[in-house]
């Protein structure tokens, strides 16, 4: 048997998620959006969509087509800052980059599925569709490794306390005001948890006493003193030169963004 093997998709996902930080880890069943999988045309897939539409939810098998690399070990963004093996994790960095997802199926209009939540990106190739069958596919009493561990501390109470200085307090009031933006919660949830640099987490060091974490198209500037953190001030994730550089992919947040570096310049 030839060890290669050619995959062709099927069809190619719209989700409006140009970035990957867009989309999350895994789809979360609160979020209302729609998305569309349209299938190439001219090749009968209108007919092997016969009989789907009964199923309340469908698998998706797609390729992490942003992705060139991969690692045996990775840092799950969940958790303690420990790597894990690769076929340990759902990490995008894989040797064959595939994606599964089960996804809420809204409806059928001829080629186009009509979708719920999901983690793909804008433009993601899908190699096949499959029905979900509880029967089959839910195993919810099923051991779940280092992850059943991270879902327990996790739902111990928050280690650290956070707090927002008057800058960072007054550029967090103008983005809701303004735009409304807000990452304030998934900052809290993120520091109150574990302040500590993480590559995955997007938080590092800056200089001796400052950290700087990613949040979406954002960050944010804090120290930890003890078991207090305080976030001093907020800048924008992408400097000027991409932001006034409209040839690169869409950027969330762009005009936002650019507004506030013309009242806090910071690049
Ligand atoms: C943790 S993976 C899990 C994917 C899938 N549910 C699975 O378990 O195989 C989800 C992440 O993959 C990334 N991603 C989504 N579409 C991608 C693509 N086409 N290429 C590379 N990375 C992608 C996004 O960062 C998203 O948050």
């Amino acid at each position: 048997m030839d060890p290669s093997l050619t995959l062709h998709p099927i069809g190619f996902i719209r989700t409006g998620k140009e970035v990957k930080f867009q989309t999350p880890h895994q789809p979360s069943e609160k979020n209302p959006e729609q998305n569309v999988l349209e299938l190439l045309p001219d090749r009968g897939y209108e007919t092997a969509l016969q009989d789907l539409a009964g199923f309340s939810r469908i698998w998706l098998l797609w390729w992490f087509h942003r992705n060139q690399t991969w690692r045996p070990l990775v840092l799950p963004p969940r958790g303690p800052a420990r790597r894990r093996g690769l076929f340990a994790t759902r990490s995008p960095h894989r040797p064959n980059p595939l994606g599964m997802t089960p996804v809420p199926l809204l409806r059928i209009e001829g080629r186009k599925l009509i979708l719920g939540a999901c983690d793909l990106v804008e433009g993601t190739p899908v190699f096949d569709i499959k029905p979900y069958i509880p029967a089959y596919d839910a195993f919810p009493e099923a051991a779940a490794g280092w992850t059943d561990q991270v879902e327990a501390e996790l739902s111990l109470p928050a280690a650290f306390t956070v707090h927002l200085a008057t800058l960072a307090q007054l550029q967090a009031q103008w983005l809701l005001d303004q735009w409304q933006i807000d990452f304030r919660p998934r900052l809290f949830e993120l520091l109150a948890r574990d302040p500590t640099p993480h590559r995955t987490r997007r938080i590092r060091r800056r200089g001796d006493t400052l950290f700087v974490i990613g949040c979406g198209a954002w960050r944010a500037v804090f120290t930890v003193t003890g078991p207090a953190v305080e976030v001093l001030s907020l800048e924008t994730g992408y400097p000027p030169r991409f932001l006034n550089n409209l040839q690169l992919e869409a950027l969330p947040d762009r005009d936002a963004q650019l507004a506030f570096l013309r009242l806090w310049p910071h690049w």
